[in-house]
């Protein structure tokens, strides 16, 4: 009994971890310690479930077996997380979200057979049947949704980009709509009996995950990505209610709905509908239909990026996926703090989907200790870009592409940019002409206002620094 109450409170005491690090995570000054916090909470909780869990009054079987299990996953764990790359980030989280979805629909397949011992009802109609099928699908379409988008994240799978395959996933999800509704109307609970069903209800629903991820790609990535992480979360949730365990539910649920805000953030910030991300295709056709680009790329000196920079009232830093290639934060913050020095005013622009992880560029640029109060909402700058000076756009590509607003062919046709060419001047630093994620030329290169300083941006910002000493 003292065993019960003790690992009940051990829930509550973990459940409230992570509500307080998940708040924690709303900030970068406390988002270590907020990880570090939850963490802490489900140690507890297994700790505890493995010393106090019982099932019909008996303690936990195979607790080597458990042991075993948990080493090896913290040791992998571990070594990945460790050795991963920054740049590499992106994928390992969804890696790891497919993990998630896989424990949670392993969960309701190993539990399905058992459901003729424990059930309190003898139809298959009931809460518990369900529950073990929504765990079932929602867990399987996480798990192969999330191992797509890790193979798109590392470049590895391309795009389908057939805009009919929208009615090849709505077939698919009627499909496995029907196929609950079937095995909850089979009568009394007969696993064996239910088994064939159950087996083409995985298999489809891994194949819906397959083909809802494959066709997204370009810039919309951002969205499916928090739409999945959403899924894992609600999938968990389930095997909490499966097992009456509140840690599991509690950590689903916000997993869930810190999922599905995220998402719907995301949508706004992309300016897309939730209904087409859930069918699976949308943005522009084809790359192809973009208009051709007109005007000619100009370059500019360091020494004449130095003057107009030190010269400069206003100035404002658009940071990009290539700034984290570069690693180069460090010496981007240097360059803010020297003009600053200077007298120039300097704001950093921070487009929601910059980079390839929601809050990228506010993580890489905490990481280099830039005041949080000088990183501006892309909302908020635009207006402000008229009267800047100078925009510096470092490593960014599609967050700065006007054919967001005047292409209506172009697959990132709709997305709220920032609006780099409203500005007096914009210098553009990158190693070549190399195109963005989206895969699509960039109209902001060739404007008459824009001039491109090339290169490695961690060495460009370190000769201009240098530049700007010797002034
Ligand atoms: P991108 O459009 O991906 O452009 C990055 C640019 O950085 C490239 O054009 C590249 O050009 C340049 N670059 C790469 N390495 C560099 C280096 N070492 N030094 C200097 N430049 C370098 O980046 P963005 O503007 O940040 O846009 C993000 C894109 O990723 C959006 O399309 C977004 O939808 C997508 N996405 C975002 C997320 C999230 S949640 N943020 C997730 C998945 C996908 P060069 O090769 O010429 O140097």
């Amino acid at each position: 009994m003292i065993g019960t109450y003790t690992l009940e409170i051990s829930y509550i005491i973990a459940s409230v971890t992570f509500i307080f690090g998940l708040k924690m995570l709303s900030h970068p000054e406390t988002a270590r310690k907020g990880n570090m916090v939850a963490a802490i909470g489900m140690g507890l909780a297994i700790l505890f479930t493995i010393l106090f869990h019982t099932r019909d009054g008996q303690p936990i079987h195979n607790i080597g077996f458990i042991l075993v299990a948990m080493a090896l996953g913290t040791a992998i764990g571990w070594t990945i997380a460790v050795k991963v790359k920054m740049t590499a980030m992106p994928q390992l989280v969804s890696f790891f979200n497919g993990m998630g979805g896989a424990c949670a629909a392993l969960i309701s397949v190993m539990e399905f057979p058992h459901l003729a011992h424990g059930a309190e009802t003898t139809s298959m109609f009931s809460g518990e049947v369900l529950d073990i099928l929504l765990g079932m699908v929602i867990g399987s379409v996480s798990f192969a949704g999330s191992m797509v988008a890790f193979g798109k994240l590392a470049e590895k799978i391309g795009d389908l980009r057939v805009r009919s395959w929208r009615y090849v996933n709505i077939l698919m999800l009627l499909v496995i709509i029907g196929l609950v509704v079937y095995i909850m109307q089979m009568g009394n609970i007969d696993p064996v009996r239910a088994m064939p069903a159950v087996t083409i209800l995985v298999v489809l629903s891994l194949l819906y995950g397959v083909s809802f991820v494959m066709p997204i790609g370009g810039a919309d990535m951002p969205v499916v990505i928090s739409l999945l992480n959403s899924f894992t979360g609600v999938a968990a949730a389930t095997g909490g209610f499966l097992y009456h365990n509140q840690v599991m539910l509690t950590g689903g649920i916000l997993v869930g709905s810190a999922g599905t805000i995220l998402t719907i953030l995301m949508c706004k910030a992309m300016n897309r509908s939730l209904l087409n991300v859930i069918v699976g295709v949308f943005g522009g056709s084809s790359a192809s239909a973009a208009q051709a680009v007109a005007g000619t790329v100009k370059e500019i000196s360091l020494s004449d990026a130095s003057v107009l920079l030190s010269y400069s009232q206003k100035v404002v830093i658009v940071p990009g996926y290539g700034l984290a290639v570069a690693q180069a934060q460090h010496i981007c913050a240097d360059l803010a703090k020297l003009l600053e020095e200077k007298g120039v005013e300097v704001k950093f622009a921070i487009h929601p989907v910059a980079g390839r992880m929601p809050g990228h560029m506010n993580v890489l640029l905490a990481e280099a200790d830039v005041p949080y109060d000088k990183l501006v909402e892309m909302d908020d700058i635009n207006p402000e870009l008229p009267n800047t000076d100078v925009v510096v756009v470092i490593g960014a590509n599609d967050v700065v592409n006007p054919a967001a607003e005047d292409d209506p062919g172009s697959p990132i046709y709709g997305m709220p940019i920032i609006k780099a060419r409203t500005a007096k001047n914009i210098i553009v630093m990158k190693r070549g002409m190399g195109k963005g994620y989206a895969a699509i030329e960039n109209y902001l290169f060739f404007d008459d206002k824009t001039r491109m300083l090339f290169g490695n941006a961690k060495d460009s910002l370190q000769k201009l620094v240098a530049e700007i000493k010797n002034l």
